[in-house]
């Protein structure tokens, strides 16, 4: 008999956990009891942090998730078959300390002796130094994000207002954040750049762009953090585009505090390739511009002709 109530209660849980509905902003949380909690499992012991699925998960507790599965062989991805561009992120992660709110402590450490300052967005902004000796006053917030997506070409040139739009849209949609915020967007269709300013006000404290940022990074380089695996496809009018790259720029509310001469190698190779950009970029306008120049002068007497 006992044995039978037991069989009964097992059978109730077990179809009890079935009958959660998957955590849809985080694809790895597990979900289960008689209330449901999605938790997110960041180490092999504990419970795992309690997740609100209504939100996007705070960009700290994603990153000790991703650590987590990196230690223990588990695919940061999941099935499916990752973009061409699968492999260059995940560069500069780090097994970040974090707030019981999912706000990134202002020192971390890596679990080492060299430790750093992050803004809220938990990108280090002073230089690396020894534990004993780096003071981190306080955590500065990130109050500006740049999001500089490339899209892939599309067949039809991609009408720039009706762009401007739709991304603005697709980001408020996908990620929540508040439209007032996405204050400025420019495009470059040569380049196939789109470039977004989500800016908050100075006093807000509650909306955490760090969020957003590390979700669309994702989506882009990777996979989708969300459940069921949609992609980040927005739609121009007839067509949708989808991304190739994308570069995030954090602007905080004081300016880092890096110094120059501590450099290190791989911020110098940036540099370097930067200002190599540039100067083939200046090449290229300058041949550009004389090209032009040259077409103008023919094509000009043409033109006055129909005009006549
Ligand atoms: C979960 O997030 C939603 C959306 O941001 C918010 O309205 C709600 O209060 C949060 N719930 C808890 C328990 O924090
Ligand atoms: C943090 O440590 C891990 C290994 O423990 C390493 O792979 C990673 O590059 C480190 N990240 C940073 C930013 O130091
Ligand atoms: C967007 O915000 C930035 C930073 O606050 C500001 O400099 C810029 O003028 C704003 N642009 C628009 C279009 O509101």
């Amino acid at each position: 008999m006992k044995s039978l109530v037991l069989l009964i209660v097992v059978a109730f849980a077990v179809g009890a956990s079935a009958q959660c509905n998957p955590c849809s902003t985080m694809k790895w949380a597990t979900c289960d009891g008689t209330n449901c909690q999605c938790v997110l499992r960041v180490s092999s012991d504990g419970p795992g942090i309690p997740l609100n699925c209504s939100a996007l998960i705070p960009k700290c507790f994603l990153m000790k998730a991703e650590m987590y599965r990196a230690r223990t062989g588990q695919s940061t991805r999941s099935s499916g078959k990752p973009t061409e561009h699968a492999f260059v992120d995940n560069d500069g992660i780090y097994d970040p300390d974090c707030e019981a709110n999912g706000r990134f402590k202002a020192k971390q450490c890596n679990n080492t002796n060299e430790c750093w300052c992050v803004n809220s967005a938990g990108v280090r902004r002073t230089d690396k130094g020894d534990k004993d000796s780096i003071k981190c006053e306080e955590l500065v917030e990130t109050i500006w994000v740049r999001l500089q997506l490339k899209h892939k070409p599309t067949g039809a040139p991609v009408d720039p207002t009706a762009l401007r739009q739709a991304i603005g849209d697709a980001i408020s949609k996908r990620y929540g954040v508040d439209g007032k915020l996405v204050n400025n967007t420019e495009y470059d269709k040569d380049a196939r750049l789109i470039m977004v300013d989500v800016v908050k006000p100075k006093t807000d404290r509650t909306t955490d762009l760090s969020r957003a940022a590390y979700y669309m990074e994702k989506d882009v380089k990777i996979l989708p953090l969300f459940t069921g695996e949609a992609k980040f496809l927005p739609t121009v009018g007839s067509q949708t585009l989808d991304f190739e790259d994308i570069v995030v720029y954090y602007v905080d509310e004081k300016p880092p505090t890096f110094t120059m001469k501590r450099l290190t190698g791989g911020v110098i190779a940036v540099i370097v390739v930067v200002i190599l950009a540039v100067a083939a970029g200046l090449l290229v306008l300058f041949f550009a511009r004389r090209r032009n120049r040259a077409r103008y002068e023919k094509t000009q007497p043409r033109e006055m002709d129909e005009m006549q």
